[in-house]
């Protein structure tokens, strides 16, 4: 184990060597709840939080955690609690942030396809700011402000052509991509603003994709956002806000994601003449590597070239591996003492061909051995689905050596409850 899994709240505790999460040893996890189940620690939640407080804290930053990444009550609660905003995609994360105690005051609105619906909720809730994406929206946005009666706050979100060099299904900011707009309509799109009754300009917006895990990308954004500022100035339009996005990268497999703190320090030589406040949207950097996807060896099959470890947990449950390729590292919760182990596939038991967790890992196993799957706080529940008729799994709170149920296992009953056998 290196030195980066250690910090995440997993360790061996001498006195038991198997996996621990904070005080909790996941072997009893199992054996209370089941497998597969996600299992979080709150102090890695708190710390990956703080961090990007205390090394923003000179911009009055708001940090928006990210819905999407992880959607769960709990630790939307646990955010709110600590003064977090929130950035939502659709009326339904609104509607959980609510819930959860979140300010409406405090929450950015992204996505290139509002709805009315969407619109008219976070109207009515009085929300921060429409990250605007396109003319249409803009226009649809008006209206229905003027439907309800007050004034949207906007801003536009711009599209700085920049590569993230990321996988291209998490890269946002390129010149083709579906999201925002270039910096000529952006500007367009500000003055329509600045004359609308309807609306009323507070902010400019980017992010430029996922998992990202240098700075230069990130400041090459800044740079072209920082030009179109100046320029908006000069029409006469001032902004409360620059929302930078989130994106910042996680430790998977072998990267070495950027310190919070030297982002801070390259903003604040570019940002010297903002008088507003920053806002990030930051996801996976507030859970990913909190989580753990705990999950049991139901059998070892050899096939040819190949051995396999199926395991209960499958692609509905963890959908990264299947849809990006993307790793995951793989560990026993006890570790056995022998001196050769193989590589192995960790397969689910799902039927699709793609339905694999982890290639060709170096794993001594037996049938019925645990395994825990890292850093598998962000899109791994929020991304699951019921297919081939699997009930979501449970989600677990660590909080020192207390567990704390955060979402049931769906039951069968679940599977069915909106559906309808008819005649
Ligand atoms: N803001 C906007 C407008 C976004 O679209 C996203 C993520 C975020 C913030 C948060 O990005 P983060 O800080 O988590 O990188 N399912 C993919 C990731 C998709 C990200 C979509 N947008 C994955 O599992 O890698």
């Amino acid at each position: 184990m290196n030195d980066t899994f250690l910090s995440f709240g997993l360790h061996r505790p001498p006195s038991d060597p198997s996996l621990h999460l904070e005080a909790v040893s996941l072997n009893a996890v199992a054996r209370d709840y089941g497998t597969p189940c996600f299992v979080y620690s709150k102090a890695a939640i708190l710390a990956a939080y703080q961090e990007y407080c205390h090394a923003f804290q000179g911009f009055s930053p708001l940090i928006c955690y990210a819905v999407k990444a992880n959607a769960n009550l709990a630790i939307l609660r646990l955010l709110a609690r600590q003064g977090a905003g929130f950035d939502i995609v659709s009326g339904g994360e609104l509607y959980r942030v609510l819930k959860a105690g979140g300010e409406a005051q405090k929450v950015v609105f992204s996505g290139v396809g509002k709805s009315i619906k969407d619109m008219d909720e976070a109207l009515m809730a009085g929300i921060l700011c429409f990250n605007v994406e396109s003319s249409a929206e803009l226009r649809r946005l008006a209206e229905r402000a003027q439907v309800l009666g007050v004034r949207a706050p906007i801003s536009v979100r711009v599209n700085p052509e920049v590569d993230a060099q990321t996988h291209p299904y998490i890269a946002t900011g390129l010149r083709s991509s579906k999201f925002g707009v270039d910096a000529a309509t952006a500007r367009r799109l500000y003055r329509e603003a600045a004359d609308s009754a309807y609306l009323r300009v507070v902010g400019i917006d980017c992010h430029i994709g996922s998992q990202i895990t240098t700075l230069e990308p990130f400041l090459e954004a800044t740079d072209k956002i920082l030009e179109l500022v100046h320029q908006l100035e000069q029409d006469g339009i001032s902004l409360d806000h620059i929302d930078l996005g989130g994106g910042v990268g996680i430790h998977y497999q072998n990267e070495t994601p950027p310190a919070l703190i030297n982002y801070a320090l390259a903003l604040s030589q570019r940002l010297h003449d903002f008088k507003g406040r920053l806002l990030f949207e930051p996801g996976r950097r507030i859970v990913g590597n909190a989580g753990v996807l705990l999950t049991r060896v139901e059998y070892l099959k050899d096939i040819p070239d190949r051995q396999l470890a199926i395991v209960d947990a499958g692609m509905n449950d963890l959908m990264r591996p299947s849809l990006y390729h993307a790793w995951h590292d793989i560990v026993a919760v006890e570790e056995r003492s022998v001196t050769t182990s193989s590589l192995v596939d960790v397969v689910g038991p799902v039927c699709e061909s793609s339905d694999i967790l982890g290639t060709q890992r170096n794993l001594a196993l037996e049938q019925g051995d645990l395994l825990a799957i890292l850093s598998a706080g962000a899109y791994g529940s929020s991304m699951g689905s019921q297919y081939n008729a699997r009930p979501k799994p449970p989600e677990l709170l660590v909080d020192g050596d207390t567990v704390t149920l955060i979402r049931q296992r769906e039951t069968y009953d679940d599977l069915i409850r909106h559906e309808n056998v008819g005649d």
